[in-house]
């Protein structure tokens, strides 16, 4: 084996607590359910706005703790880096979550300022949620993915 510099620190993945962090977030799941339908449907959306305001700052406070949870225990700084593909999949997936975040709370705050009455407008906003909606669940299933390839990599590897 090459021998590797002892001081590049990676990024590895905690997996059996980010696996604890994603079985546990039942709130979280059941905000974007329920954004779901009323960001589908203009009508529907209209019909429901101010409870999709609501909703999407619920979903801006839910994110929040859940992506401080993952960092906080789902993530760390591995001296020794056993799975350097699981290291680069890990840093790019926690970097992800400032992009997130900064687009689900830009959500947050413009849906205050859409006109309602505006069928463009409300149109151009359900789309940049659609939008986010995709990267998150994207995020969430390589998260996933990460957890299962680490597990893997534990059981796999003996040392
Ligand atoms: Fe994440």
């Amino acid at each position: 084996m090459e021998n590797t510099d002892s001081k590049t620190r990676r990024l590895a993945v905690n997996a059996a607590f980010l696996k604890d962090i994603k079985d546990d977030n039942h709130d979280l799941k059941a905000i974007v359910d329920r954004i779901a339908p009323l960001s589908e449907h203009y009508q529907t959306a209209v019909n429901h706005w101010p409870e999709l305001v609501g909703l999407l700052e619920q979903l801006c406070d839910q994110l929040a703790l859940h992506f401080s949870l993952e960092e906080a225990y789902g993530y760390f700084e591995d001296a020794v880096n056993h799975a350097p593909q699981l290291s680069v999949s890990a840093e790019c997936l926690r970097s992800q979550h400032p992009n997130l975040f900064k687009t689900i709370r830009g959500l947050a705050d413009n849906v205050l300022e859409v006109n309602t009455d505006n069928t463009e407008h409300v149109t151009k906003f359900l789309n940049a949620y659609q939008r986010f909606q995709q990267q998150f669940i994207a995020h969430e299933e390589a998260e996933l993915k990460l957890i299962l390839d680490a597990l893997d990599d534990d059981l796999g590897v003996g040392d």
